[in-house]
């Protein structure tokens, strides 16, 4: 995947891009990201890329022919061009998919000041916020961006990872630990050390439902339940452990009671 940045700030980038899984897929060349300060291409005498207001207003507002002019020699008509602002839609995992599945080009720009001459926004195909607040400008909002969507770059990060997250299917993700099996006198699940592949898969599915019915029960109203999800959540819901849970906890003892 290519990434361009237009930006007047482009050593906001610097520590961003350089450490862990960014520098990697940089390095292994899964990723590739340009950063243009689109500054350079500005035709005003003084290398100015705002102006005041018309009308009057606080601030600066950026203007259109720097902008224009780094879009126009750093995209194709292949290139995704994103203008981010905070009017834009909001950016979530499904758009992050959608996008890294269908585009290998991505152009982002991002704001500064008090805004950008209105007629600029023709010129881009998505606009996109990540959140519902202001930001000082679109570059820490581009930093989401990045990292979204190069995660889902092919060979970014293993496949397994990404299956089992939060938001695959629309569900919360399950708990995980590590070692040690007592913290503070908090355990580890005796479950989780039964040693049988297909019953953790089920209580992590399990753990799943319950954590998206307590933290995020807006996604669970939108979920198509299978036949086995159902049971799940009825057996949460009774708040009894069922007999493969007990059996798989029995199992368990021999490794958790040494501990
Ligand atoms: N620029 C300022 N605020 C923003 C936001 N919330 N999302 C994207 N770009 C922005």
């Amino acid at each position: 995947m290519r990434i361009t940045i237009l930006t007047t700030f482009p050593n906001m980038f610097d520590s961003f891009l350089n450490y862990s899984i960014i520098a990697r897929a940089i390095a292994n060349k899964h990723l590739e990201v340009n950063i243009v300060n689109f500054r350079d291409y500005t035709k005003d005498k003084n290398h100015r890329t705002d102006s005041r207001p018309i009308g009057g207003g606080a601030g600066l507002i950026l203007k259109c022919q720097p902008i224009y002019d780094a879009l126009i020699a750093n995209s194709n008509e292949k290139t995704l061009k994103i203008i981010l602002t905070p009017r834009g839609k909001t950016f979530n995992q499904k758009m992050a998919k959608e996008i890294a599945t269908i585009y290998d080009d991505i152009l982002i720009m991002c704001g500064h000041y008090e805004g950008i001459d209105e007629r600029i926004y023709k010129y881009f195909d998505l606009e996109l916020s990540i959140g519902d607040y202001i930001l000082t400008g679109g570059e820490t909002a581009s930093f989401v961006l990045i990292d979204a969507l190069s995660r889902l770059t092919e060979g970014v990060i293993n496949k397994e990872s990404l299956e089992n997250e939060t938001f695959n299917n629309n569900l919360v993700e399950y708990p995980q630990y590590t070692d040690p099996y007592s913290f503070n006198g908090d355990e580890v699940p005796k479950i989780l050390y039964c040693g049988d592949h297909k019953v953790i898969q089920k209580y992590n599915l399990k753990k799943s439902l319950e954590y998206t019915k307590k933290y995020r029960p807006d996604l669970l109203k939108n979920y198509n339940l299978s036949k086995e999800e159902t049971i799940l959540l009825k057996e949460i819901e009774d708040n009894v452990t069922p007999k493969w849970e007990l059996d798989a906890i029995n199992k368990a003892k021999k490794f958790t009671d040494k501990d």
